[in-house]
């Protein structure tokens, strides 16, 4: 990495000094020779990898391509979080690690959980620099560190904080975020949160691979960085937009959403039910793109649209059990008048129809069986997110004696979870 040190002018604060520093670190000089050593060793890390497929593909586009964050965010207005979720001993940790931080070279180590629980020391961490971060194990954070995260997915948010006497701090947050975590709770489940991340669900415990292991303990020496490094070092935004264009010429995007609405037989409108997916998905294939032209190794992202589809429905599928369960026991309860009350307000069902009418008014007694405070339209939102029959469930806000009301209306019997 050829830096002057002659325009002091430029190196002028010591977080400059430090980036300067890191960047030092973080590159090496490769042969030709050695590139393809390098690539070949690559391809077969890989091969080895135990994980699905695409959720390694997806991984390793969406850290490749994610130091161009505020790229994204200039031109799709996202560049979505990305989190690994689930099964204990799924190997979430160790393989994005190796992609987000020893790939990188520039942090010695990921951060814990327990710096995402305070939000301001989260704040510090996610204003550092635009290569990614993980955080591991995600778990009992402060609403304020989604929140945080949540906007630093969709703008660099240039708030300014002041300090003492007149300074003021600004901190751009714009880190690229990955995160793993056993369970995520609720953290991520609203529409809002769900529409800017990608999130992977682990099934599968992994087996213990000590040749997979040596592997990686080789490649993180070679500081991979340089290779990217090499192919992008005085990349503009027209060379982006170039990578984007290259990248969507080699996938039929529309062709991809048409086989995956004819799939649910016409019950799914992507950009409609799923808004942003389209642009994840292009950023997805940018950074495969990418990686093919700075590695040499392609990535065939098969299933990857599906997936980012199929996660999306996961994370809601529990909550619209939870939801049917309470109307379910609220019919219990209403023809059985003997039974202590469930409750307050009287869930309206049509037996015929088998049609719940859901009012503002029923989502107190939701409130106490579910442990959510949710208003009507949200609770609509999230619920058509876990369908797969979008036209099971309808809003409608019609005015009734002069009165606006809140109506979802639920047709029970045909509802259909996951896919
Ligand atoms: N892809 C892999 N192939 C082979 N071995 C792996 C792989 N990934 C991880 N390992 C090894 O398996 C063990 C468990 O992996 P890891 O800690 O990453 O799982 P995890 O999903 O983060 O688990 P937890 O939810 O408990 O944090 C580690 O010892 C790791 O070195
Ligand atoms: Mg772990």
């Amino acid at each position: 990495m050829k830096m002057s040190r002659d325009y002091s002018i430029m190196w002028i604060t010591d977080e400059q000094r430090k980036v300067l520093k890191r960047g030092e670190k973080m590159y090496k000089k490769h042969s030709q020779k050695k590139k393809e050593e390098i690539t070949k060793k690559l391809i077969r890390f890989i091969k080895m990898t135990q994980m699905p497929r695409e959720y390694l593909d997806i991984l390793i586009s969406w850290s490749i391509i994610s130091p161009f964050k505020l790229y994204f965010i200039k031109k799709f207005g996202l560049f979505p979080v990305l989190i690994l979720e689930g099964e204990r001993n799924g190997g979430k940790s160790t393989t994005a690690n190796f992609w987000t931080t020893d790939f990188y070279g520039h942090y010695k180590e990921h951060c814990s959980g327990m710096t995402a629980s305070s939000w301001r020391r989260f704040e510090d961490m996610i204003t550092a620099s635009t290569f990614p971060r993980m955080i591991d194990d995600f778990e009992n954070v402060d609403k304020r560190t989604v929140n945080l995260i949540k906007e630093s997915c969709t703008s660099k948010s240039d708030w300014s904080r002041k300090t003492s006497g007149k300074d003021q701090l600004y901190k751009p947050k714009v880190t690229p975020l990955c995160i793993t975590s056993q369970d995520l709770g609720d953290n991520f489940s609203d529409t809002a949160n769900l529409s800017r991340a990608i999130i992977l669900d682990f099934k599968e415990s992994i087996k213990r691979d000590p040749e997979w292991m040596k592997l990686r303990d080789e490649l993180k020496k070679e500081k991979l960085f340089s290779l990217l490094y090499d192919y992008t070092k005085d990349w503009k935004d027209k060379d982006l937009d170039e990578l984007v264009k290259k990248a969507n010429e080699t996938i039929d995007i529309d062709k991809i959403i048409k086989r995956v609405e004819e799939n649910s037989r016409g019950m799914l409108n992507v950009d409609k039910h799923y808004p942003r997916i389209r642009e994840i998905y292009q950023i997805l294939t940018t950074g495969a793109y990418l990686f093919r032209e700075a590695f040499g190794i392609k990535l065939s992202l098969k299933n990857v649209f599906e997936t980012l589809v199929s996660s999306r429905r996961n994370v809601t599928e529990e909550f619209l059990t939870q939801f049917l369960a309470f109307c379910n026991m609220a019919k219990d309860y209403d023809v059985d008048y003997n039974r202590k009350k469930f409750l307050s307000i009287e869930l309206e069902w049509d037996i015929k129809k088998d049609i719940f009418y859901f009012t503002q008014a029923n989502l107190r007694d939701y409130k106490d069986f579910a442990n959510t405070k949710i208003k009507l339209k949200p609770l609509y939102d999230k619920l058509i997110e876990a369908l797969t029959d979008k036209t099971l469930i309808k809003y409608a806000n019609p005015r009734i004696e002069g009165r606006r009301q809140q109506w979802l209306m639920v047709i029970k019997d045909k509802l259909i979870i996951g896919s």
